[in-house]
């Protein structure tokens, strides 16, 4: 299945039950909203699970792209991403979470045509201050899917404050042996989609309010899904990355880890240009800016010479229009281009001036504060390139 088919399923499914397409929105949160990216198809929707109501009404589904730095050094293994989109569902006060997890589990059974035995459920099995789902553990029960129950990795938030509450995550079996273990003991389990019973709002003095209207939010990975899908063994090699995985390992011989390391950034870093960030210092240009040179340190540990500028249009093509974003691909090769001399100055202005702090012994954390501090230099380029490690 392609992502467009998988997407049309689900959106389909939904529509079906009567769920409203939302629009999706970029990946810049509105003014005045303490988070630099959104992280999750839920995030534009804040307000609404809060209560106020929504101009479509009580059942709503969507597919957003989401930026999330959290994972950004488990990025590299074959299922992790930094930008990646997520399918929703959304029952604002109105069906329950033991029918989300039905329709969930119909959905993934009959419109997507995986077998019972591939799935496992987590459940969230309560702490100092809310019990255990027992909702959720008893439509598990009833459906037949076995299930593991968790302490706070299956209670879900967006950030400290805001809308808050147990969920159950559903895991797809993805080895190419039959099932065995559970999600905790076996990483072949993967997570493919989260049912969130968001109930409790959070306040800033960490008081746990229950909302008057309980919410149902959930999110499905949906290179996840296409890689469950195709029976692959990891999300690039789905389509959005077939060009990136191509490029990279022919231009600069990439493979492995630093082969994903390098395609999942530098289709990030075009998808946030895509959406109006330009490299900074702060905020989310410095995330960019951390994107692009994770990528030049992964390629010129072994090759100094490798060079951002001899990247074909295509990939970048391909990634803009997945994203339906109206960016120059000629200005965004010279952005990215600039990016790539601005930290080559950087490097070498920064190697001997590390040589010369490593001639006196190991590098201390004061010496590291003087490089970050004085020559604006981070502790991950000084070890990384310039032999601060060494
Ligand atoms: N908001 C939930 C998540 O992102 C569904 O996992």
């Amino acid at each position: 299945m392609t992502p467009d088919r998988i997407v049309r399923t689900f959106v389909d499914y939904y529509r079906e039950r009567g769920h409203l397409l939302v629009p999706d929105t970029s990946l810049i949160p509105p003014p005045g909203d303490p988070v630099l990216f959104t992280t999750s198809g839920m995030h534009p929707l804040t307000p609404y699970l809060l209560g106020r109501p929504h101009p479509l009404g009580r059942r709503l589904v969507n597919l957003q792209r989401c930026l999330r730095t959290t994972d950004l050094d488990e990025v590299g293994d074959p299922t992790h991403l930094t930008v990646f989109e997520m399918l929703g569902s959304w029952s604002l006060g109105d069906y329950d979470g033991s029918q989300s997890l039905r329709w969930g589990y119909d959905l993934l059974r009959e419109g997507f045509g995986i077998d019972r035995d591939r799935l496992h459920a987590t459940v969230f099995g309560g702490d100092d201050l809310v019990g255990p789902d027992t909702g959720s553990l008893r439509t598990w029960g009833e459906l037949g899917v076995p299930v593991e129950l968790t302490g706070e990795e299956n209670w879900w938030s967006n950030g400290p404050t805001g809308p808050c509450g147990p969920d159950s995550e559903i895991f797809v079996w993805t080895g190419q042996t039959p099932p065995e273990g559970t999600p905790g003991t076996d990483d072949r389990w993967m997570e493919v989609w989260n049912h969130v019973g968001m109930r409790y709002h959070r306040h800033d003095d960490g008081r746990l309010e229950p909302l008057r209207q309980p919410n149902v939010d959930t999110g499905m990975g949906l290179e996840r899904m296409e890689m469950v899908l195709r029976g692959g063994r990891s999300v690039f090699e789905g389509d959005g990355f077939e060009p990136w995985v191509r490029t990279v390992s022919g231009l600069w011989g990439q493979e492995g880890e630093s082969l994903r390391r390098v395609c999942d950034h530098l289709r990030s870093a075009v998808v946030v240009v895509g959406d109006g960030v330009r490299p900074s210092n702060t905020g989310r240009g410095y995330v960019l800016r951390r994107l692009v040179r994770r990528v030049l340190t992964t390629l010129w540990r072994d090759d100094l010479s490798s060079s951002l500028s001899d990247l074909p249009p295509e990939p970048l093509l391909h990634t803009l229009d997945r994203f339906r974003q109206r960016v120059d691909v000629g200005d965004l090769r010279d952005l990215l281009c600039e990016e790539e001399r601005r930290f080559r100055d950087l490097v070498q202005r920064g190697r001997p001036l590390v040589s010369r702090t490593r001639s006196r012994g190991p590098l201390t954390d004061q010496d590291y504060h003087y490089l970050h501090d004085t020559h604006g230099l981070p502790r991950e380029l000084v070890d990384g390139l310039l032999g601060g490690a060494g």
